[in-house]
């Protein structure tokens, strides 16, 4: 390593989520003790992204959103980590001889994509891959993480970035930043020791996506198309709303009064408790699960864990420890900061917090 080298460049963290666009920039005083420094967030207007992509001919509206989040977060960091997601990225574990250097698997994967991915793509593909360790049954190969990505789909996320003025120097898999996030509330909560088993269960606008810590490592993950979004939707509908973001705001006030809280967010509310239920049962009914046991405690994010008493239906549902997750609680946070604002989306930004920790990733 150069001696110029020592001052590593520091990462902003930016969530283009199915919403809204998220910054979070962190640093670290002392091992594990981390500061907010910058954080913003913007809302999307509806149909900016699908399935979880930026919309081709959204491009430039999402690059202009960045470009005032940059403006409005004001981030030191001029680097960026981004994170790709939905039915575009497919992860893989592989294995390959383990005597072939990096150069040599990257050469052989790319010859012959098909072999590994398991399927024909008709469009250009990016890979990434990372060696974990020797085959369990072959000791002489290595398992291999592959990560694929239509490159037209990787240029969209450093293309709004650079747009907005930052540059991409990550590009992750949103749930590994999801669980980059969860390893790290684990470690600093001071209730949960280190061998216990627990689920982190993240509700956004269109996905919900559950992991199982046990022994410290992942050890399972499920993901179900389940979200905040038709909560919206039957709001915007139900009230003759213009927008969805209209709908959104309305939602979040508290102005929609009773008729709401009846008809509409009960119903979900129960919905989502449900959701939880079902996704913890099929844990029950895994493989993991009889290895790792019960879950000693749930951790609930997402924008949804956000509604107001949520907990209460979750609780009567599923039982257990259930508690909603603040990625904040052992933070101390910049004055410059927006506090109030932060802890008002602390549920929403447990992927960008995943992001922005990346800065402290050996490199
Ligand atoms: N107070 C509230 N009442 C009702 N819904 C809320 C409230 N606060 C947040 N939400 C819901 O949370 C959802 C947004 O959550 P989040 O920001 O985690 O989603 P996202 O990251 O944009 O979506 P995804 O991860 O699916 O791409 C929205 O559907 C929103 O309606
Ligand atoms: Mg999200």
């Amino acid at each position: 390593m150069s001696i110029w080298n020592l001052k590593a460049e520091r990462i902003v963290g930016i969530d283009i989520s199915s919403t809204a666009v998220k910054l979070l920039e962190l640093s670290q005083s002392g091992k594990k003790r981390y500061k907010v420094e910058s954080y913003a967030i913007e809302r999307l207007p509806e149909k900016s992204i699908e399935d979880k992509n930026i919309v081709p001919d959204k491009l430039e509206d999402v690059g202009t959103i960045i470009g005032k989040l940059v403006k409005k977060a004001k981030p030191i960091a001029q680097h960026a980590a981004v994170a790709v997601a939905g039915p575009a990225v497919i992860t893989k574990t592989i294995n390959m001889d383990g005597d072939l250097s990096d150069q040599e698997m990257k050469d052989e994967i790319e010859e012959e994509p098909a072999q590994y991915l398991g399927q024909d793509n008709e469009e250009e593909i990016s890979f990434d891959f990372q060696v974990i360790g020797p085959n369990e049954k072959e000791p002489e190969r290595v398992d291999i993480l592959l990560a694929a990505c239509s490159s037209e789909i990787l240029e969209a996320r450093t293309t709004v970035l650079e747009m907005g003025g930052l540059k991409t120097k990550i590009v992750d898999i949103e749930k590994y930043a999801l669980e980059n996030a969860f390893l790290m509330l684990t470690q600093n909560d001071p209730e949960i020791n280190e061998d216990e088993t627990i689920a982190l269960i993240e509700i956004g606008a269109t996905t919900t996506m559950m992991s199982v810590l046990g022994e410290q490592k992942i050890i399972y993950t499920n993901e179900e198309m389940f979200g905040g979004k038709q909560l919206t939707e039957t709001v915007q509908t139900h009230y003759g709303l213009n927008s969805y973001e209209e709908a959104e705001f309305a939602q979040r006030s508290g102005e929609l009064g009773d008729d709401y809280e009846k008809t509409h967010l009960e119903p979900f509310k129960d919905e989502m408790a449900q959701q939880i239920s079902r996704m913890v049962q099929y844990y029950y009914a895994s493989d993991a699960s009889s290895h790792y046991g019960k879950l000693s405690h749930i951790l609930i994010a997402g924008g949804c864990a956000s509604i107001p008493n949520i907990i209460e239906p979750i609780n009567n549902k599923v039982g257990g420890h259930v508690t909603i997750v603040n990625p904040f609680a052992q933070m101390s946070i910049a004055s410059r900061v927006r506090k109030k604002d932060l802890m008002n989306n602390a549920t929403a930004l447990m992927t960008v917090c995943g992001l922005a920790l990346r800065t402290f990733d050996e490199k």
